[in-house]
């Protein structure tokens, strides 16, 4: 197993996706993690993340000195007689600091790009290329090497940045090999893992399941009489988290699906159906959609159209959990990347709906199940496929909680709400029939909050416009604009202008994320 302690960075679980990439276990905690407990877990290797904060910094985050030459377990003795250890950018300086070396600000902040050149053999840069590209994000860096390191790899603005211990197994790289940029960056990790840590390639999605399973019955054995009420939309992670309650808790697991009113054309029916006689286990519907369009009415402000939804849905699913139940959400990675980082101190960017006031509140007690929250979409598609899932309901595109509202600029009403269901039932298809349903993130309609001059027959018409969004994305951080086919755009403005009463434009959005968001709203 591969620990990760946690400094703030935004990046700590794009290592662990590595990590697990490589089918190597992986587990992160945060930063003050104990010695003993840290030692209980007996881990392989430890890498540090970077972070937002200075070593310079009076009660900046660091770590028990024992780590350092933490022995390795028993079953380890092989290599190393101690833990292996990577820091990565702030990791480094800390390292770089707690053995007497010196950090200092740069005189100009390197962030991006940046040349790497090495002519080492170490274990650690094999079958790198002597010149390669590395992505750094720093203000200080290690301007002396502690006495006993010696720098292996340098860059432009910083001549350490890859250096180590003589002796020990302590690295550090001023750069991050996890992010995408970084063209060798999965090359470093895995020698990290493999070369000195001596990793071995054994853990599998499987291996996910079951202690997922087991973890989630130990919790509930613990608690007399809970149940798990388990918010599903009928979307991947909902329903891949479903599966799993139901495979770890059958009898004991609540599945609730609520009708919202700002759904799509049939998904209600769609989602029912599919659990009923796909998955084999029956969900709970509360048709709750004219109690959401009452709290909506006259509403046009996106955010006050989230805040409604969100309050909506949490009064149902509180008013369902008994006082010891628990609450499983299917909360990903990039769900809470944008808001806080679960087991860390990482910044607060963006507030999401699973992370509510309430919903804080119930996590305090240790009440809220999220076993997909290290886990990003493409990984939650595999664990889907081995929990028998089909393949169709698991390469569904993301819907967004707000639903249709958020498709709808301004304000919803039941008619703006039939427009929109038929043009955007009209768009997935399309999509569907050009065989480009499972290539694309998200395909979809907007309307829009104006009207257009057209003529139609005889007559001039003054009418609704609807925009076509379709976007690639691999996990909705970033996103481009899908360059569909003209013909396959043709028919779909053909279809809604026809079909769509009172639309008489369609237009398509070439903008990308960022600046732009996937959706409108
Ligand atoms: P944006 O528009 O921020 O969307 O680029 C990124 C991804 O998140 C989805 N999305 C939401 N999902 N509640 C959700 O459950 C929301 O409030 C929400 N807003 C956006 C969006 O569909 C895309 O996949």
């Amino acid at each position: 197993m591969i620990l990760i302690l946690d400094f703030g960075s935004q990046y700590s679980q794009l290592i662990a996706r590595k990590v697990r990439s490589f089918s190597v276990y992986c587990q992160i905690l945060p930063f003050d993690t104990s010695v003993a407990e840290i030692r209980g877990l007996a881990p392989g290797g430890i890498i540090l993340s970077g972070g937002p904060a200075s070593v310079r910094e009076k009660g900046s985050p660091k770590i028990d000195r024992r780590l350092l030459t933490l022995p390795r377990a028993e079953s380890q003795a092989a290599g190393f007689p101690t833990v292996p250890i990577l820091g990565l950018c702030y990791g480094m300086q800390l390292l770089v600091h707690l053995l007497g070396g010196e950090v200092k600000p740069q005189s100009h902040s390197e962030y991006g790009r940046a040349m790497l050149r090495h002519n080492s053999s170490d274990p650690l840069l094999r079958g790198v290329p002597k010149r390669d590209t590395v992505w750094m994000s720093h203000n200080d860096a290690a301007v002396r090497l502690p006495s006993e390191w010696r720098a292996l790899a340098g860059t432009g603005g910083c001549s350490q940045a890859v250096a180590r211990h003589r002796k020990l197994p302590l690295y550090g790289l001023q750069f991050h090999p996890e992010v995408h940029h970084t063209s060798h960056g999965g090359q470093i990790l895995r020698n990290f893992v493999f070369n000195v840590c001596g990793a071995s390639a054994d853990w599998k999605m499987a291996d996910y399941i079951e202690q997922t399973v087991t973890e989630t019955r130990a919790r509930l054995d613990a608690a007399r009489g809970a149940r798990i009420v388990c918010a599903v939309s009928g979307g991947v992670d909902s329903t891949v988290l479903a599966v799993l309650m139901h495979r770890a808790a059958s009898g004991r697991c609540l599945p609730i699906f609520v009708d919202n009113g700002v759904l799509r054309a049939n998904e209600a029916q769609i989602v029912m159906r599919n659990f009923h006689d796909r998955l084999g286990f029956d969900v709970k519907m509360i048709n709750a959609g004219s109690r959401f369009l009452r709290a909506l009415r006259g509403i046009t402000d996106p955010e006050q159209k989230r805040r409604i939804i969100g309050r909506e849905f949490v009064n149902i699913f509180f008013r369902k959990l008994r006082p010891n139940d628990f609450l499983a959400q299917g909360t990903l990675y990039p769900d809470v990347i944008e808001s806080v980082n679960v087991r860390g101190p990482s910044a607060t960017i963006k507030t999401h709906h699973n992370r509510v006031p309430e919903i804080l509140a119930l996590m305090k007690q240790n009440r809220v199940i999220e076993p997909l929250r290290e886990l990003f979409k493409d990984e939650v598609r595999q664990l889907g496929l081995q929990l028998g899932i089909p393949r169709d309901v698991l390469w569904r595109q993301p819907f967004p909680g707000p639903g249709l509202a958020v498709r709808i600029l301004g304000e919803i009403t039941k008619g703006r709400l039939d427009i929109l269901r038929l043009a955007d039932a009209i768009v997935i298809e399309e999509i569907r029939a050009a065989g480009l349903y499972e290539k694309l993130w998200q395909s979809f309609a907007v309307l829009l909050p104006v009207k257009a001059v057209g003529v139609m027959g005889d007559s001039r018409t003054y009418a609704n416009v609807v925009a076509v969004r379709a976007v690639e994305s691999v996990d909705a951080m970033t996103a481009d604009f899908a360059r569909l086919p003209w013909d396959v755009l043709a028919r779909i403005a053909s279809r809604i202008i026809n079909e769509a009463p009172g639309v008489n434009r369609v237009v398509y959005d070439v903008s990308s994320k960022p600046p732009s968001t996937i959706e409108w709203e």
